[in-house]
C-alpha cells in the first residue's frame, strides 16, 4: 500500500463529538504545533479517547491507535519479518507507519507494555525524531506531521507498572477527569439523545458512585457507563433496570455498595 493510501485509510473522516472542558484544545493544538510528544491521564471512560480522535480530526491528520498490553513486544510496535513462500517480506508496525505517513499515533494505555516495549519511543520524542529499525538496518526520519500520544490511566499503577521517568519526561500531559455535572449531562445528552433532564439524574448518580471511591469502589461510575444507561433508557428499557444493569452491576460486586446505588437509583426515578 502507498503512503497516499494508508493516509487514506487513517484518515478520521467525519467530526467525532467533543465537548471541551476547558481549554484543552487549544493546549493541544499548541503542543502539535511545537510537535510535543502528549500524554492523557484520566480515569477510564472520561473522554480520552474521544479527545484524541477529535483533536487528529481537527488538525486533519491520521490517526492510528494501537491498544497496547502486557504481551505486546518492540516488534508489534516496529514490525517484522514475515516469512513467505520465496523468501522474507518486512512488514512495518502500527509506529513506524505512523512516522513514514505523518499520523498521529495513539498508544492507548501504555503502561500496560513492558519497559522494554517503551523505550522504543525513546528516539522518537525527543529532538532526533527518528525509529531505529534494529532487525532491517533502518533509521526512519519521522514525517513532520507524525506525532505520537499516549493515554495513561494514573488510579490503576502500582510500582511494579508504571512509566519510567525517562519516558514520562518525554511528554506534555493532559489531566482529564469526569466533567462538571452540566457539562456531563449535555454530553450524555447529546451523545444518546436523551432529554438533559433525565441525563442529569443519570449524572447525579454517577455523582453519588464517585463519592464511594476509596470507600469500597476502586471507581466511580464513568461517563461511557452513563451513556449505556441513557442508550438503554432510550430504548424503551425501564430506567431501574438499565441503570442496575450499566451503571452498578458493572463495577462492583460487593452487596452493600449495590444496595446503596440501587437504592440511589429508585430515589432518582421514584
Ligand atoms: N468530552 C466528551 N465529549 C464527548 N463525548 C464524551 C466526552 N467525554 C466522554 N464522552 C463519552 O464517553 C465515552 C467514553 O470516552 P472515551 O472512550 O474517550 O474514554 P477513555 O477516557 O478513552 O476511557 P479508557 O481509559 O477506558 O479508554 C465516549 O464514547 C463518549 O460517549
Ligand atoms: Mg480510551
Amino acid at each position: 500500500m502507498s503512503d497516499k493510501e494508508q493516509k487514506e485509510q487513517y484518515t478520521v473522516r467525519r467530526e467525532p463529538y467533543y465537548q471541551p472542558q476547558r481549554n484543552e484544545v487549544e493546549l493541544y493544538e499548541a503542543a502539535y504545533r511545537n510537535r510535543l510528544p502528549v500524554m492523557v491521564k484520566g480515569p477510564t471512560g472520561c473522554g480520552k479517547s474521544r479527545f484524541v480522535e477529535y483533536m487528529a480530526w481537527k488538525l486533519g491528520k491520521p490517526l492510528i491507535t494501537v491498544a497496547c498490553n502486557e504481551d505486546m513486544t518492540a516488534s508489534d510496535l516496529v514490525g517484522r519479518y514475515l516469512l513467505e513462500a520465496n523468501g522474507t517480506r518486512w512488514l512495518d508496525g502500527p509506529l513506524t507507519t505512523a512516522a513514514r505517513i505523518g499520523a498521529v499515533c495513539y498508544l492507548d494505555e501504555i503502561v500496560e507494555a513492558r519497559q522494554d516495549t517503551t523505550v522504543v519511543i525513546h528516539p522518537l520524542t525527543d529532538h532526533r525524531r527518528v525509529l531505529p529499525l534494529d532487525k532491517k538496518g533502518e533509521l526512519v526520519q519521522a514525517h513532520p506531521d507524525f506525532q505520537l500520544v499516549i493515554s495513561y490511566n494514573p488510579g490503576y499503577q502500582t510500582l511494579m507498572k508504571d512509566l519510567k521517568q525517562s519516558t514520562k519526561q518525554r511528554f506534555a500531559a493532559f489531566d482529564f477527569d469526569y466533567p462538571e455535572s452540566a457539562l456531563e449531562a449535555r454530553i450524555v445528552a447529546r451523545e444518546t439523545g436523551v432529554d438533559e433532564e433525565l441525563a442529569a439524574r443519570l449524572v447525579k448518580i454517577g455523582g453519588i458512585a464517585r463519592g464511594l471511591k476509596g470507600h469500597g469502589l476502586d471507581e466511580g461510575i464513568s461517563t461511557r457507563l452513563l451513556v449505556y444507561a441513557a442508550t438503554l433508557i432510550r430504548d424503551g428499557i425501564a430506567p431501574s433496570d438499565a441503570c442496575r444493569m450499566t451503571l452498578v452491576r458493572p463495577i462492583t460486586d460487593d452487596v452493600d455498595i449495590r444496595d446503596t446505588l440501587d437504592h440511589a437509583i429508585d430515589a432518582t426515578f421514584a
